[in-house]
């Protein structure tokens, strides 16, 4: 059967892709921030996944106030690195696993989740910085990627609670495909950062790290978080975090407590344009 071994976090500032594509990285003011992403290069090399379910929310690109879904599975065979104003990055399109992704929508479905299926999509920085992140630049991603967006961009948006419950019926589904399968299970987006209006600029690092810390510990009292404490504290696009909430939730500990969890790698740093930059590993032991 298929099974979920890691869960990768992290924050997806689109000026990290263009400091990535522009050769950037290692100018003083990148440094300090990539270099916080050399461990994790390296633990994808040594622990590659064969496909990374990715959950991350579009930016009014794919979507817009046309059609707002909560949840939507890419089911594609393939997904094209969308033009977000500046030309598409130059990055590998991302493979898809039509079959996988299937199923996996068949059963969150049948657990009472409503997803949005989505045949056709461009992905945006929500998604393309993460996988650039953690696999710098290949010629080609290392595995199929499943796209999985979440709407974090137009309220209502869906709770952390509910994105939890997600998650663990996102493991039982994963667990439920007859191919031997080793998933690993992205969140992204956050941390900190609000990016219009009078808190423009906001980083709340206290707060960010107490919550990274419930996150590992106790993702259930994280899970409780309301989301008017992620617009205080960590700005209106704080909200992100909940995506973090569902690869949580997909991890073994939170449907057996007496299986645990390896924090294998955590980093924060500040700043990444306007935000705060936050990632994180851990892995079913
Ligand atoms: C920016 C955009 C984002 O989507 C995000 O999550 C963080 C920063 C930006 O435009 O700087
Ligand atoms: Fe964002």
């Amino acid at each position: 059967m298929a099974r979920i071994t890691a869960s990768v976090y992290t924050s997806h500032v689109p000026a990290i892709g263009a400091a990535i594509d522009l050769g950037k990285t290692q100018e003083p003011y990148w440094q300090p921030l990539f270099k916080g992403y050399e461990f994790s290069k390296q633990w994808m090399k040594d622990n590659k996944p064969d496909v990374i379910f990715l959950v991350y929310n579009d930016h009014a690109t794919a979507f817009s106030l046309d059609m707002i879904p909560t949840f939507a599975i890419g089911t594609a065979a393939e997904f094209t690195p969308a033009d977000e104003g500046f030309g598409p990055r130059p990055v590998p399109k991302v493979i898809g696993h039509p079959d996988l992704a299937s199923h996996i929508a068949h059963s969150v479905i049948q657990q009472d989740f409503d997803l949005t299926i989505v045949n056709k999509m461009e992905v945006d920085h929500g998604l393309t910085v993460p996988l650039s992140l953690m696999c710098g630049e290949p010629q080609a991603w290392p595995c199929p990627v499943i796209p999985f967006a979440v709407n974090v961009v137009q309220y209502p948006v869906p709770s952390g609670q509910r994105c939890f419950n997600l998650g663990q019926a996102i493991r039982k589904a994963v667990e439920s495909y007859d191919e031997d399968l080793n998933v690993h299970i992205w969140g992204t987006g956050g941390m900190s950062h609000q990016l219009q209006g009078a808190r423009a600029g906001l980083i709340n690092r206290e707060w960010d790290n107490a919550w990274l810390d419930q996150l590992i510990a106790n993702p259930a009292a994280c899970a409780a978080t309301p989301h008017i404490d992620y617009v205080r504290e960590a700005g209106s696009e704080g909200v992100e975090l909940v995506m973090w909430l569902i690869a949580r939730g997909a991890m073994q500990d939170v449907a057996d407590s007496a299986r645990s969890v390896r924090s294998r790698h955590r980093f924060y740093h500040v700043p990444a344009s306007n935000t705060a930059v936050g990632h994180l590993i851990l892995e079913n032991s």
